[in-house]
């Protein structure tokens, strides 16, 4: 992760901000068309849930120019997520619906690099939950 990588995350995601919630529902739709199973693990109602994920991109998204003081937190949340019944596999899924979304909120501003910096920081953050959750796994 450059920081030209960082700079182009945190550019981009201040374009989706203001359509968070359309880039909710986007996603959400996304992910259960493209696992519906995945349906299961969370609860009937959706709305909390999305307000939560897009909480959590934004505290993301502004901490990656100091990932060392967000590691913690994203160990904290890979933990959480064993208790939903979140595995392994599931991490991609999510990973191509977030990218889908990017690219329907940002339409011709989603370029090669942006997409290529978004999997990056995906790509971090997701092994960071996983690393995390087999960890206490093991324990
Ligand atoms: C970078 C990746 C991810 C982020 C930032 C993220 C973020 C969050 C946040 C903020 C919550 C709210 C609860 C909490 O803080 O513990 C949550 C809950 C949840 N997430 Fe994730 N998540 C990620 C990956 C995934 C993946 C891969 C799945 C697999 C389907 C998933 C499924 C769930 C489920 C089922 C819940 C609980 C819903 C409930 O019972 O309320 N998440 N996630």
């Amino acid at each position: 992760m450059t920081p030209e990588d960082i700079e182009r995350v945190q550019a981009t995601w201040k374009k989706v901000l203001p359509i968070r919630n359309t880039a909710a529902e986007l996603f959400y739709g996304k992910l259960f068309e493209m696992d519906p199973q995945l349906r299961d693990l969370f609860p009937a109602d959706l709305a909390d849930q999305k307000r939560k994920l897009m909480m959590m991109l934004n505290t993301a998204v502004s901490g990656l120019s100091n990932v060392d003081a967000l590691v913690p937190a994203v160990q904290e949340l890979g933990r959480r997520h064993v208790g939903y019944g979140v595995r392994d596999e599931h991490y991609a899924t999510v990973g191509a619906a977030l990218l889908w979304t990017l690219e329907q909120g940002l339409g011709e501003a989603f370029t090669d690099e942006v997409k290529a910096s978004w999997g990056k920081v995906y790509g971090v953050l997701s092994s960071v939950m996983q690393q995390a959750a087999a960890e206490s796994a093991a324990a």
